[in-house]
């Protein structure tokens, strides 16, 4: 344990006065369900002999089986370097390049095979199949570019604010082919958080594009770019050159003007660099392969840090094992590039295997709840990997679609937020007609890869459960204390892992002391100690464990809310909110919501002499779009007079969330304005 000193200056992990994992349900068991026997004799992982490989007194050589389906330029000496904990490195002395062994190893055997296949959202337009020598050439092309025109360097940082459109894995493998460190950051965030994430990596290029479509509307993207580098350079980090992607190659879809110098249209230069090669440049497997932001309890969002060797073999390996991915099958992952599962599971992984990923533009409910099945159908799709959010929302508008196709399943995967059995059911009998095993995985943009679920062929289905911990992966529930909340007991608590794996994150940006204590400090056993078993991984959800050793995930218990599977700080949400001048405080709080899962309502204070009214929510809701981007909408925003805080003036989230959520608000007793609590469940409980 830490001792009480360094615990009580932790920055990163405040005290909780409302948790998702606190206002989740109580789930009954679940029966279990069983894979066919027609899916175990194809499987990837069909002999139970892979779980002894994978023991325990096997680790940490066991990932040797994972590192064995990359092409290394020169193999490792030592596979696991504890040397400096908890900054793990793997495969140390082990060289590779990540787009050689996604795009240039295939051509051998595949080159004409489809790399990506690309569904853009206008009906009108064509699918795009594009095979691995296709994608060989733009890859290099576009190499070719960043190096020769932008300037772009081994070890830089580029930020790409790409929409699903080919371009973005073509980017973002370009630059691993130069060793360039790629920052995707979502297009649905606003220019102001992209600009956060550039100043932070201290990215010199933005590649950006004019348009994309969704649910119906062009959207002008180029605009964010503008606001993006401006923001950027508030924070003292020029931006010298936005590369620009044209939708409609020569047509230009913004209303944001080209500045001189700094913007260049992609198509206007590529031709200069027609069938040019770049050679793959040659890292260490402990070089960062990509940053992904992601958000925390502080405002300062956090860059997790991939790396090249470790990362990649996790993500071949789960590809492989647990969405049983072969070289002939057609998987389609629902998830946007921009956000963890995409790089890993549309991107890395699948092109790893060398397979075909589906990628598509749009919303999977527009025009109708049936495309998503029309795209399954035509394409031939066998592997479908979406999240709880999706599979709510297509219930809901077209509960009886799918079997109106002919496709068929033999694996499904649900991420990012947890299950509730009668989803799952819907998913398994409507989605998957009763065919399809299910992978519920557990896993979080740090951890690079799964971390909790079953093996499709080697054991049952439990809904609401990811299922034990992966292969050379040994979660573990602590109380508070750090002592183990043992399987069976019903108790819920935190879910740790005992040991590092490959495709742990190899810290923050530029923060590696809030990566030490925001993930290790609250159990680690001797600071001293080089020794792993001494250094358990917090993830900050709560869960239970069942008997059977399934772990079903309750939530985040800190504060960070997980709205359709998509983490928001509560942080950067409040300091959103407080840019409107008429607000004087704020309270983000989770809700339960049929959904999404989660959402977020906002309760916020105006300062003196401020009137309430509409005109002040709607700002608020702009705020926080500008801040943070149109995901983080609250479901709703309270203006009440006064907010629940403690004698030392500290809001009490916990009571807010009880109201919100119709729920016990506990112990009203230590307020320093204990009666504002019945006013605010009055108001609120009646308007809702
Ligand atoms: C958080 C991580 C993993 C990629 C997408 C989200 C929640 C994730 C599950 C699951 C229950 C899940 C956790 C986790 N979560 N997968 N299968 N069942 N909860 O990545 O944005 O880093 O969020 O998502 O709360 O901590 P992320």
């Amino acid at each position: 344990m830490v001792a009480a000193d360094d615990r009580d200056t932790r920055a990163d992990v405040p005290e909780v006065e409302v948790s998702e994992a606190q206002i989740a349900v109580h789930w009954r068991e679940e029966p279990y369900y069983y894979p066919s026997a027609k899916f175990i004799a194809q499987a990837n992982a069909g002999d139970p002999a892979i779980l002894e490989r994978f023991s325990e007194q096997n680790f940490p050589e066991c990932f040797r089986v994972y590192a064995d389906l990359l092409s290394w330029d020169a193999y490792w000496h030592t596979t696991l370097d504890t040397s400096n904990p908890p900054f793990w490195k793997w495969f140390v002395g082990g060289r590779l390049n990540a787009c050689y062994n996604c795009v240039d190893r295939h051509l051998a055997a595949s080159a004409n095979k489809a790399a990506f296949i690309w569904v853009p959202e206008p009906e009108n337009e064509p699918t795009l199949a594009l095979t691995y020598q296709e994608l060989y050439r733009r890859v290099n092309e576009f190499a070719a570019l960043l190096r020769d025109f932008a300037g772009v360097k081994t070890g830089d940082r580029v930020t790409l604010h790409l929409p699903m459109v080919p371009e973005l894995p073509i980017a973002m493998l370009a630059c691993a082919r130069l060793g360039a460190i790629h920052s995707q950051v979502f297009a649905g965030f606003s220019g102001a958080a992209c600009g956060d994430r550039i100043a932070d990596a201290e990215s010199k290029v933005l590649i950006t594009m004019d348009g994309y479509y969704r649910a119906g509307d062009l959207l002008d993207h180029k605009v964010k770019a503008d606001e993006a580098v401006a923001r950027a350079a508030q924070q003292g980090c020029t931006v010298e050159k936005v590369l620009v992607f044209r939708r409609h190659a020569g047509q230009y879809a913004s209303k944001s003007p080209m500045v001189d110098g700094r913007d260049f249209f992609v198509d206007d230069i590529l031709p200069q660099f027609r069938n040019k090669l770049v050679a793959p440049v040659s890292m260490p497997a402990e070089s960062t392969l990509f940053l992904m932001y992601t958000s925390g309890t502080t405002g300062r969002p956090k860059g997790c840090q991939h790396s090249t060797g470790g990362y990649l073999s996790y993500v071949a390996g789960t590809s492989k094992y647990y969405l049983d991915i072969h070289p002939e099958d057609t998987y389609w992952c629902f998830a946007d590039i921009g956000w963890i599962t995409g790089h890993s599971y549309i991107v890395y992984g699948p092109l790893a295997l060398g397979t075909t990923s589906v990628m598509y533009e749009g919303t999977p409910t527009y025009p109708d709840a049936g495309r998503p099945w029309r795209i399954a159908e035509r394409l031939g799709v066998n592997i479908f990997h979406t999240s709880p959010t999706t599979i709510r929302m297509l219930r809901k508008v077209g509960p009886d679609e799918p079997a109106k196709y002919n496709y068929h399943f033999k694996l499904m995967t649900t991420v990012g937020e947890p299950i509730e059995p009668d989803v799952w059911r819907w998913y398994y009998d409507v989605i998957g007609k009763g065919e399809a095993v299910i992978t519920d995985t557990w896993w979080q943009t740090e951890t690079g890869g799964f971390l909790g679920c079953q093996l499709p062929a080697l054991a049952p289905m439990k809904p609401g459960s990811c299922g034990p911990g992966v292969l050379g992966v040994f979660p573990v529930i602590y109380d508070e204390n750090g002592e183990v909340v043992p399987p069976g007991s019903g108790r819920a608590g935190n879910m740790c892992i005992r040991n590092p794996w490959p495709g742990v994150f190899q810290g923050i940006w530029k923060q590696p002391e809030r990566f030490v204590q925001t993930y290790y400090a609250k159990y680690c056993r001797n600071p001293e100690s080089k020794d792993w078993r001494d250094w358990p991984y917090f993830s900050g959800d709560g869960a239970v464990q069942a008997a059977d050793g399934y772990f079903r995930i309750l939530g985040r218990v800190d504060d960070v809310i997980n709205v359709a599977g998509h983490r928001l700080g509560t942080k950067e949400l409040e300091s959103a909110t407080l840019t409107v001048p008429e607000i004087a405080e704020a309270a983000a709080v989770p809700v339960m919501d049929e959904l999404r899962g989660r959402a977020v309502e906002m309760y916020v204070t105006l300062k003196p002499g401020v009137a309430a009214s509409t005109e002040i929510t709607e700002k608020v809701t702009k705020a926080i779009e500008t801040e943070i981007g149109k995901i983080a909408r609250p479901k709703s925003i309270w203006i009440v007079s006064d907010l629940p805080k403690t004698r030392s003036a500290k809001i009490m989230r916990r009571i807010l969330a009880g109201i919100s959520n119709f729920t016990d608000v506990g112990d009203t007793t230590t307020l320093a304005n204990p009666e504002v609590v019945e006013e605010i469940r009055r108001a609120v409980q009646k308007a809702k």
